[in-house]
């Protein structure tokens, strides 16, 4: 039997539901009951009703997932799949931070540590961070935290004047403005498309701007065209599933990335082997101390009711 045999006889032996983000590799990808962005992760996740969780994504995300779903068994296949949006916001220092200026919303990127959620007046994604933005009155001001560069843009798009956590993304900075001109003076004819994580000079070049599911939609409603895509290279598999006969190229990295693109170390810890693995063993569980999650549901679900 193949591996991806043992988990789907697996799963079913055991009530499971594999939730996978769009940057896991493919493999994983193929595996899961449903594959998504940050938003739609965590709409599934609330509405599960499957005993076992596995997260086939980064901590934070299952993290979330274990928050909606307290009563619920949640499993990452590794531990160490961290997030270097959410390491940039140590809970201690952003509450230091908050009683700094008083009177300000809090308004979180959902990659962030449970504690920073609890401290969170209202939690969103890159899918709907312009609308939680905008639900917020406009003389109130806002802190929002951990991500600059979607900080920068809400502030672009909004005209809002909010106080932003110097935190990022390694993998969204790390794409080279030199390279992505160079390479589209070579396909002048391909669209580029761009995730708010990205720094301001790539986000300018782009013909649109959105999360990882906003960007898939947009290349279907646009699939005569042809794209540069500046984002993890994981989302090619399901984007180009969508859109096969569209061309589609990964935006390229600075020269001293890892990769030609740009793939997120922490995503792709994950293998198939540790997914059949945290299946058959329940194991790494996730688990959040009574008193943060229940504070930190609280933002979460402030964000999934305006996102209905
Ligand atoms: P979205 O999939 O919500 O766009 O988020 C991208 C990301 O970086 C997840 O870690
Ligand atoms: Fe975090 Fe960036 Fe990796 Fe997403 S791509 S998990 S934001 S480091």
């Amino acid at each position: 039997m193949t591996l991806k045999e043992k988990i789907t006889r697996l799963k079913t032996e055991k009530n499971a539901v594999i939730l996978a983000h769009y940057y896991q590799e493919t493999a994983i990808q193929d595996v899961a009951d449903y594959v998504g962005d940050s938003l739609g992760l965590s709409q599934k996740a609330a509405e599960t009703d499957a005993d076992l969780i596995v997260f086939a994504g980064v901590h934070f995300m299952a993290e979330t997932a274990k928050i909606l779903n307290p009563t619920k068994t949640v499993v990452l296949p590794d531990v160490n799949a961290g997030c270097s949006l959410a390491e940039s916001c140590p809970p201690k220092e952003f509450e230091k931070f908050i009683k700094e200026h008083p009177n300000h919303k809090v308004v979180t990127y959902v990659n962030c540590s449970a504690e920073v959620k609890a401290l969170t007046d209202i939690v969103c994604t890159s899918s709907n961070a312009l609308k939680i933005v905008a639900s917020i009155p406009k003389e109130t001001p806002i802190i929002f935290a951990p991500d600059r560069n979607l900080g920068k843009y809400i502030i672009k798009q909004t005209g809002r004047d909010m106080l932003l956590w110097d935190g990022s993304c390694v993998v969204h900075e790390a794409f080279s403005i030199d390279k992505l001109i160079e390479l589209h003076k070579k396909y002048p004819d391909y669209k580029i498309i761009a995730h708010p994580e990205s720094e301001e000079h790539i986000l300018k070049t782009a013909t649109y701007i959105g999360s990882t599911a906003g960007m898939i939609k947009y290349v279907k409603e646009h699939s005569d065209q042809k794209f540069i895509v500046a984002t993890e290279a994981g989302i090619l598999h399901k984007m180009q599933q969508e859109v096969p006969n569209t061309e589609l190229i990964p935006a390229p990295a600075k020269e001293d990335n890892t990769c030609a693109c740009s793939e997120c170390a922490y995503m792709k810890v994950n293998t198939m082997q540790k997914l059949y693995d945290c299946l058959l063993n329940e194991s790494p569980k996730i688990e959040v101390p009574k008193n943060i999650r229940e504070k930190a549901l609280v933002p979460i679900q402030r964000m999934l009711e305006l996102s209905k």
